[in-house]
């Protein structure tokens, strides 16, 4: 059996792929920062990854045949008001990481972000110059040239994803299932243009990509892009809310704190090739948030809050 350390496993990404890589057979051990959870089908370890010197030996007692590194500030404002936090936890811990898998011989994969790239020209592809506008973004490809450094063989994997977290709050699905669930009216971005993939498919992706023996860079999006006020609309379709709650405008109307990129819309034809199959549509991943809804994941993960 694979024993697989997933790091950040209270976050979006870390609990999904945690619960589907057991539900895959893996013994899975999961990092976490400040939170505690409760009754989860794999074990847990508390890790601060801003302790540098602390992570070799953490991730040597951890004995995992495998990495897939999911934490970070991931919060863009977070890491605007505390850069330098976002330099030791998303630009240096990585590469210690990196460098300690390397030294243990196992595989090990960095979770970047659509986020590097300025969104001036969109279709970006592995081959496309990265230029992020932002402090979180410029840690993260600071992460990404520390792994690459310290691990060649690594492999580095630029995401952005949606889906059902532990808290409820954390992905822009459920910032548009909350607010619509209770007849209250959202903003919905035209100009922002992103390809995220349902958590879900994400963590299966992967976990094929490791099985493939993966190295080097790649984008795991979805096949089609779309504006967030797109998305929006589609999710309201999907559940039954009234779609009219969503008011298009443009992401400067917002007033966002953070500068963001606005066409992040991504060219997926290096990972399709690499896997040999078709990636998840904007469609087929909505469906699939549906079901897992059916299914009860919000209450299931909310169990596992202390
Ligand atoms: N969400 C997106 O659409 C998106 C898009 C592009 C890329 N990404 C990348 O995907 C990865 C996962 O994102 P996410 O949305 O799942 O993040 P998230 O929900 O905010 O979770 C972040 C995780 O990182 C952990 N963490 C934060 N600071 C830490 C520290 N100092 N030491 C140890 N652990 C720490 C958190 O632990 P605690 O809960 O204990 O604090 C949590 O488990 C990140 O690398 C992010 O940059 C996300």
């Amino acid at each position: 059996m694979t024993r697989l350390l997933v790091t950040g496993v209270s976050g979006l990404l870390g609990i999904n792929l945690a619960l589907e890589a057991v539900q895959q057979g893996f013994d899975v051990v999961g990092w976490t920062n400040n939170q505690t959870l409760q009754n989860t089908p794999f074990q847990q370890e508390t890790v601060a990854l801003e302790n540098l010197e602390s992570l070799p030996v953490a991730l040597q007692n951890a004995r995992p045949d495998a990495v897939i590194h999911c934490a970070a500030i991931a919060n863009l404002d977070v890491a605007e008001q505390n850069p330098q936090l976002a330099d030791l936890v998303n630009a240096q811990a990585p590469g210690v990481l990196a460098l300690a898998a390397k030294k243990l011989g196992i595989p090990f994969v960095q979770i970047s972000t659509d986020a590097v790239f300025d969104g001036s020209k969109g279709n970006y592809s592995e081959d496309d110059l990265p230029n992020p506008l932002n402090t979180y973004a410029q840690s993260k490809l600071a992460g990404e040239e520390a792994v690459r450094q310290a691990y060649p063989d690594a492999i580095i994997a630029r995401v952005v994803f949606y889906g059902w977290s532990l808290a409820g709050k954390r992905s822009l699905a459920e910032f548009f299932f909350n607010n619509l669930s209770q007849g209250k009216s959202v903003n919905g971005f035209t100009d922002s243009i992103f390809s995220p993939l349902y958590v879900r498919d994400l963590a299966d992706l992967l976990l094929e990509a490791l099985s493939k023996n993966l190295t080097g860079t790649y984008h795991l999006f979805s096949s089609e892009s779309q504006s967030k006020y797109d998305f929006g609309v589609a999710i309201a379709r999907r559940f039954g809310f009234d779609e009219s709650l969503i008011t298009p405008v443009q992401t400067a109307q917002g007033n966002l704190p953070t500068k963001r990129s606005l066409n992040l819309s991504a060219n997926t034809t290096k990972i399709q090739n690499a896997l040999g199959n078709e990636l998840p549509g904007a469609f087929e991943g909505v469906e699939h948030l549906f079901e897992d809804y059916q299914k009860g994941l919000r209450q299931q993960l909310a169990a596992f809050l202390a």
